[in-house]
């Protein structure tokens, strides 16, 4: 951390924007800003409504914010009554960060407490144990300076790693923008009822919240319900939001710093945009690294289509997979039909035999 402050410093950066999780919640945005570098992003004092899943739904339940029915755990046998009485399925929660990967959907009672189990395994953990909750998610993206509130656009990722979105969770393998279950009432109600009442909150407690807010949702009967906060762009979400948005990204990012986010007017284009990942064989599980990469230059001229690199490195002139999810194929369209359709050709031109990808991203907007 103290590196990065310094090589900030040498290069006069005007502005840090600080993307994952991990180093904002170290507190890399206060130690940016002790040295005199503005930096976007939560303070590690606010990154805890990612950190710890067990204060956002105490904060949940101290604002009437709506989500799922909860309780805190550091018992394994507690957790499991509690659990057993919600039924099946019910969703078991590590605390902490996790990478995506601490939160486990358990549909039998076998992995119900073999997760608990699992999750409470020292001294110091804790879990949170809450109801499953039936409805379509979505993810809502807004701007903070701490007090205001400055919508983004929804998106829909796909969490699960293999078709018809089974199989365990990962970071995400694809999505989409707009998302039809996200309509501007449901996007109304998810700020009044949600995101303000955090902001407020957080301010309240003297820990403002300034940054990207991403609010995972689950939408039931067109009532958004609070599943999870992050304090950064998602991705693979955040392709698709860079991929519509007409303004400058970083002038709003700045003004988002220097609290005028009254000052913004954002302006988003009206094409779908689209993107699949392409992930290393094995993700999210072990995977070799190392493999060759060919085909990117022909897939890249399919009309309408980016592709961002993910974990690549160039070596002597190939292009080669450093991690587990490795490219992600982006394509505009006038439509998420016509989006999927781009990004599949491209898809289709890249030659890298030890990868692999979902095919059916985007199926929930194509079927509507
Ligand atoms: P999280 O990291 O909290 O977003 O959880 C990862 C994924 O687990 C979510 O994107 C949902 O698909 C699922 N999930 C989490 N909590 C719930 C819940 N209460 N009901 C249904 N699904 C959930
Ligand atoms: N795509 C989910 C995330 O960035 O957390």
């Amino acid at each position: 951390m103290d590196r990065l402050v310094e090589f900030a410093q040498a290069r006069r950066i005007d502005l840090v924007v600080i993307g994952p999780e991990a180093p904002l919640v170290a507190g890399l945005w206060d130690g940016l800003e002790r040295a005199g570098i503005k930096a976007l992003g939560p303070s590690a004092a606010a990154a805890v409504l990612e950190a710890s899943k067990g204060f956002v739904k105490d904060l949940c339940a101290a604002n009437n914010i709506p989500t799922a029915a909860y309780k805190r755990f550091r018992e394994p046998d507690a957790a499991k009554r509690f659990a057993y009485e919600l039924g099946l399925p019910v969703v078991v929660k590590a605390d902490g960060l996790a990478a995506g990967k601490g939160v486990v959907v358990a549909e039998t009672a076998a992995e119900r407490d073999q997760a608990i189990d699992l999750m409470l395994s020292d001294a110091d953990d804790e879990i949170v144990v809450e109801e499953f909750l039936h409805g379509e998610e979505a993810s809502l993206f807004v701007l903070s300076d701490g007090k205001q509130v400055l919508p983004l656009i929804g998106a829909q990722d796909h969490k699960r790693v293999y078709e018809g979105d089974r199989g365990p969770n990962t970071g995400g393998m694809g999505a989409y923008s707009p998302t039809p279950v996200l309509t501007s009432t449901v996007v109304d109600k998810a700020l009044d009822r949600i995101v303000r009442p955090t902001i407020a909150a957080m301010a309240a407690r003297g820990t403002p919240y300034m940054g990207v807010l991403y609010a995972g949702l689950m939408i039931i009967d067109g009532e958004p319900n609070l599943i999870e906060y992050n304090c950064r762009f998602g991705d693979p979400e955040c392709q698709v939001l860079m991929m519509r948005l007409k303004s400058d990204l970083a002038t709003a990012l700045t003004a988002t710093r220097e609290r005028q986010l009254d000052t913004l007017d954002l302006r988003w284009s009206d094409e779908a945009a689209l993107t699949v990942v392409m992930a290393a064989k094995g993700y999210p599980g072990q995977y070799p690294k190392g493999s060759e990469i060919r085909g990117l230059d022909e897939a890249a001229k399919v009309e309408g289509v980016q592709i961002f690199h993910a974990a690549t490195e160039r070596r002597n002139g190939k292009l080669i997979a450093t991690g587990g999810r490795v490219l992600n194929v982006t394509a505009r369209g006038k439509t998420v039909a016509e989006a999927h359709q781009r990004a599949y050709q491209a898809v289709d031109l890249i030659d890298w035999p030890e990868g692999f990808c979902r095919r059916d991203i985007g199926w929930r907007a194509l079927r509507a």
